[in-house]
């Protein structure tokens, strides 16, 4: 049997004058990771988070904090974001030359590391990195801001990236990134994902509707 999808909820869109209420208030509804949207205003066109932020939210929750960072160049701040206590930590092969360098530096920490592709990006570019990762993020919206609509020719990916860790036999979690809904997820499910980031079809109706949110995307 299928293992159950991980749900983990953005909390870009989060209330942000309460960010430690939200990480708690997302753990009890049945998020299973905290997605955390690290946005540089220069790899993408806003700014967000950093690795104090991050620090601070830890005591929060012992679920595992799912860091993404959007920035470049993004190896000095590796290490920032493991101290302050990340789990995953998933940089854009797009953002630098030596992404290969990038995974290194993040395993080096002692964090999993994944690896983002934008939507235009293909799957080829981590080819040679791939036995590498432990998490691909397929992003399904151009990345920068939550809310957008999905991108459906990214479930060709999704399909293509689980055929070829399923070939490989590699342990490689397939994660899914921007416009997921009840319905995207239904499809990223079917195409191959095991773990769908969503802000805004979580967050939506606040504190208590996150647990009912969650539970649909799971399809339950
Ligand atoms: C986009 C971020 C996503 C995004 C998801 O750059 O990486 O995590 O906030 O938000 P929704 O679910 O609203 O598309
Ligand atoms: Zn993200």
């Amino acid at each position: 049997m299928a293992k159950p999808v991980i749900i983990a909820p953005s909390i870009l869109s989060a209330d942000f004058s309460r960010l430690g209420e939200e990480v708690r208030a997302i753990d009890a509804a049945g998020a299973d990771w905290i997605h955390v949207d690290v946005m540089d205003g220069h790899f993408v066109p806003n700014l967000t988070i950093g690795p104090g932020v991050v620090k601070n939210l830890r005591p929060h929750s012992e679920k595992t904090f799912d860091c993404h960072l959007m920035v470049t160049p993004v190896d000095a701040y590796i290490e920032g974001f493991a101290q302050a206590g990340a789990d995953i930590i998933t940089a854009h092969p797009e953002a630098g030359p030596h992404f290969h360098r990038t995974v290194q530096a993040i395993k080096a920490t002692g964090c999993k590391a994944g690896a983002a592709l934008n939507p235009y990006t293909p799957e080829s570019a981590i080819d040679y990195v791939l036995e590498e990762l432990d998490l691909v993020l397929v992003m399904s919206v151009n990345p920068g801001f939550g809310g957008q609509s999905f991108i459906s020719s990214q479930l060709r990916k999704i399909e293509r990236l689980a055929e070829t860790i399923l070939q490989r036999g590699l342990d490689v979690i397939l994660e899914v990134d921007g416009g997921v809904s009840e319905k995207t997820a239904k499809q990223c499910i079917s195409a191959g994902a095991s773990a769908l980031v969503a802000g805004t079809a979580v967050f939506r109706g606040g504190p208590e509707s996150y647990a009912g949110n969650i539970r649909a995307l799971r399809g339950l």
